[in-house]
């Protein structure tokens, strides 16, 4: 079957040729985890890139080639910002003189879990405020079905652009994965729909000048889904996963050696493991803009809510295996020195953000306990107003008991054995390890 044929107006030829001869300038919103890598890739296919990010600290940094993001060396920031090929700023009226806008900035939840919108709309409102023809705009960030068309659209068609023909507009979500030494930004296949066939075809072409592997979809929605989908067959796996974990505990049955097996199954299972609890930007969030939208269709996302429910126990059940296995020592929690391994929210990096550590710290002093804490990719802590700085991994042998929640992999699992009185496995780090002081989740 032949390939659609898209007609190309002639704002779209200027801008296309443009995009394949690599001198389309491209700007990238948001600087942070997401939209950092981004901008280095680009940069480095030969484009002009132009970060803006409100962080004047960010946008410094990059512009003396100092990173702040793990996955990216200042070794490969350097010579781009010499060069002239990466550039930062805080000023959005650069924006003129751009051609495409990839937007990277954060969507959190309120409290209530509602989705926070403030982030998309200030940048999409500083944007309108210098945009022109002829240009693409891709939104990133994740979010709920229907913001590009709903939210974005409207702000940047306001002074009468018309969208496939004066301007280019898709979604294309964010895979990124912190700390993934084999997936990175250049070879995980990017998704991308557009709010019209020109748009989708413009991203398309846009992107597969710096990324290995594109994959057009029908329309901004499906796109938007697409990471929504992603993440919520994570949360839900890993919040049926965590309900198996406590009750292979309350039967005495090891679960992580149940997982192992029931992994060398070749076909119809993918191993999902327990924890002490979900953590940073996507999967403990993205979920929930899921089920605000669709509440609104009238439809209620149980087994979201269900994995959200059973996810936010694990932090008090690893709390109580603490207790438990202290008071087997004969020892109460209160007064108790508890020392926690790893507060990043997963293995090898410095990311804080929703991080179980956090929980499972002030459920522990809330009992009374005494904490301190281990953490090479986290210096410094700071939890309800105070501030907590890291002991070096020797500080385990004080203990009462120690917790291993992140699994970083410079921690010496040996010398914590050996050194330490009581230790609650979250993580299964101590799986080749046999002795009595190990309790696994
Ligand atoms: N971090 C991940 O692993 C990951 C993975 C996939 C998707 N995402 C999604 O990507 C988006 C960005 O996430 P992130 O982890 O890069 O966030 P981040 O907090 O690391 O970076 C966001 C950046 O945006 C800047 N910013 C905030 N408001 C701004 C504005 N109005 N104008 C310009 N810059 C502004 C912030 O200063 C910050 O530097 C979120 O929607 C997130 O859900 C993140």
């Amino acid at each position: 079957m032949s390939e659609p044929q898209v007609v190309i107006a002639p704002v779209a030829q200027m801008l296309e040729k443009k995009i394949r001869a690599r001198t389309a300038r491209v700007g990238i919103v948001g600087l942070g985890y997401v939209g950092l890598p981004l901008a280095v890739e680009f940069a480095k296919a030969g484009f002009h890139v132009t970060g803006i990010d409100v962080s004047a600290d960010k946008t410094r940094r990059i512009n003396r080639g100092d990173s702040y993001v793990g996955d990216i060396p200042s070794a490969t920031i350097g010579p781009l910002a010499d060069s002239g090929k990466l550039r930062a700023t805080t000023d959005f009226s650069v924006v003129e003189e751009l051609d495409t806008i990839i937007i990277c900035v954060p969507t959190p939840l309120r409290k209530t879990k509602d989705p926070d919108m403030s982030f998309i709309v200030s940048s999409c409102q500083e944007i309108a405020k210098h945009f022109h023809p002829g240009t693409l705009v891709i939104l990133e960030s994740t979010t709920y079905p229907g913001t590009t068309d709903e939210v974005v659209l409207p702000m940047l068609s306001s002074n009468g652009l018309k969208v496939g023909e004066d301007f280019f507009l898709c979604f294309s979500p964010e895979r990124v994965d912190p700390g993934n030494p084999k997936y990175q930004t250049s070879n995980i296949p990017k998704v991308v729909g557009g709010v019209t066939a020109a748009c989708t075809e413009m991203g398309r072409l846009f992107y597969s000048q710096a990324l290995q592997s594109v994959v057009p979809v029908s329309s901004t929605q499906v796109a938007e889904m697409v990471k929504l989908l992603e993440n919520t067959f994570r949360m839900i796996n890993i919040g049926l996963v965590n309900e198996i974990a406590l009750m292979c505990s309350r039967m005495g049955i090891n679960v992580w050696e149940v997982i192992d097996a029931a992994a060398t199954k070749p076909f119809g299972f993918m191993p999902f493991y327990p924890g002490p609890g979900l953590g940073g930007h996507c999967i403990p969030i993205d979920p929930f803009y899921l089920s605000w939208k669709t509440k609104q269709a009238g439809i209620e996302a149980r087994f979201i809510e269900l994995a959200g429910y059973i996810n936010g126990q694990m932090p008090h059940f690893v709390v109580d295996k603490v207790q438990n296995a202290l008071n087997d020592d004969g020892k109460p929690v209160k007064g108790s020195r508890i020392h926690v391994m790893g507060v990043a929210y997963k293995r090898d990096i410095d990311d804080m953000r929703e991080s179980p550590a956090l929980d499972v710290i002030l459920l522990l002093q809330k009992r009374g306990a005494r904490i301190s804490y281990s953490d090479p990719h986290v210096p410094v802590l700071r939890l309800d107003g105070k501030r907590m700085e890291a002991s070096p991994e020797v500080a385990a042998a004080e203990a009462d008991c120690v917790v291993i929640i992140t699994d970083h992999s410079a921690f010496d699992y040996k010398a914590l054995v050996e050194r330490s009185a009581l230790i609650v496995d979250t993580r299964n780090a101590l799986k080749k390890f046999n002795s009595p002081n190990i309790v696994r989740l």
